[in-house]
């Protein structure tokens, strides 16, 4: 059976963008392929974090993860820092992995440009862990948003270049697998770019009923078409976007329809995605309620999942110092 991994750092809580570009596929892939799944907490240290953060967020994912349907018996959910060999391999990875490539990558230079006081090595090594996480695993398949697939080629590359250099067929490249037929990319609700934490236009999956009517109800409109068919500004284009996401392609037909006449009211269309994105939230939020609370259900989790990645992840490590040369241990 194909092999799936993926995780996603624990740096708050989990909003739309994650949920549609990837949490609602590793609960589709559940079913149909060998899953697992991680919290990312390594690469979380980039921004260096309290240990009170880190703990309260490493719990907040796992019960979003869990509310959203990923079922721990059929694909393990692990933190990354309870599987050390991960460690060893990032290790490995480092020494083939070149300043200038790293150097180019688009999320490394928006880090330089946006916290130039805070440029560390992790961050110009991140491709090589998040590599690590997926060689790992031998994955096939990983499930991710459109915005990681620069690491997604650095990950390919840096197997392809260890087979390489050892003259072996080892390590498999990994695709990524967008659960859309094409990637997604959640626009933020302030019209532009993306929905993201850093950028503070996130819907989350916590919120509460009347934050996600008002949240929704305030996201950023122009003043409506001046002419019928009339080519959609961006800040539109994406309030469409959401609104296929969140309450189907027959309703974003519709509303498209009445854009075109010039007799679309935002407001009713607006209504219509809070009313649906709050069918969606609202069971989840029950979850995550309940899961938060019982701690002793999220540390067997936890620790069924370390062990299931770990027992991996030591055969990998065993493979791979064997390949390089050094002795078993
Ligand atoms: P954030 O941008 O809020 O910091 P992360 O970078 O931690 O979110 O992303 C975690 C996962 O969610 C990744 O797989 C990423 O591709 C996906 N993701 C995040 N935001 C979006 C978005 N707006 N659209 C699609 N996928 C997204
Ligand atoms: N880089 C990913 C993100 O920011 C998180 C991540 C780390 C990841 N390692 C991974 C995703 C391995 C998939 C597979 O969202």
């Amino acid at each position: 059976m194909e092999r799936v991994i993926s995780g996603i750092r624990p740096t708050g809580n989990l909003h739309l963008g994650n949920y549609f570009g990837a949490v609602k596929s590793f609960v589709k892939m559940q079913d149909e392929y060998d899953c697992m799944f991680f919290i990312a907490d390594w690469h979380s240290l980039t921004t260096h974090p309290t240990p009170e953060n880190i703990r309260s967020s490493v719990k907040t994912i796992l019960s979003e993860y869990l509310a959203c349907g990923i079922d721990p018996e059929k694909a393990p959910i692990y933190v990354q820092s309870d599987v050390k060999q991960v460690l060893e391999l990032y290790l490995y990875l480092n020494m083939n992995a070149y300043l200038g490539e790293l150097e180019r990558v688009t999320s490394f230079k928006e880090k330089v440009r946006k916290q130039p006081d805070n440029v560390n090595a992790g961050l110009l090594t991140y491709p090589c862990l998040m590599a690590a996480d997926i060689l790992m695993h031998k994955a096939d398949k990983v499930p991710v948003g459109k915005d990681q697939e620069q690491n997604m080629e650095m990950a390919r590359l840096f197997a392809r270049r260890f087979n390489r250099i050892y003259n072996v067929e080892y390590f498999k490249e990994p695709a990524s697998f967008y659960f859309a037929d094409k990637a997604v990319k959640v626009p933020g609700l302030d019209g532009t770019g993306k929905m993201g934490k850093s950028e503070g236009n996130c819907l989350y999956l916590c919120d509460d009923e009347k934050t996600v009517t008002k949240k929704i109800m305030r996201a950023v409109t122009d003043q409506g078409p001046t002419q019928l068919n009339q080519e959609k500004p961006e800040v539109i284009q994406n309030l469409f976007t959401l609104c296929e996401l969140l309450s189907g392609k027959e309703a974003a037909d519709y509303y498209n329809d009445l854009y075109n006449r010039m007799e679309i009211r935002y407001g009713d269309m607006k209504k219509q995605m809070a009313a649906d994105a709050n069918t969606l939230l609202a069971p989840i939020r029950e979850r995550i309620l309940a899961y938060s609370s019982d701690d002793a259900l999220l540390e067997k989790i936890m620790r069924q999942g370390a062990e299931a990645a770990a027992e991996r992840a030591e055969k990998t490590i065993e493979e791979v110092r064997e390949i390089i040369g050094f002795r078993k241990i």
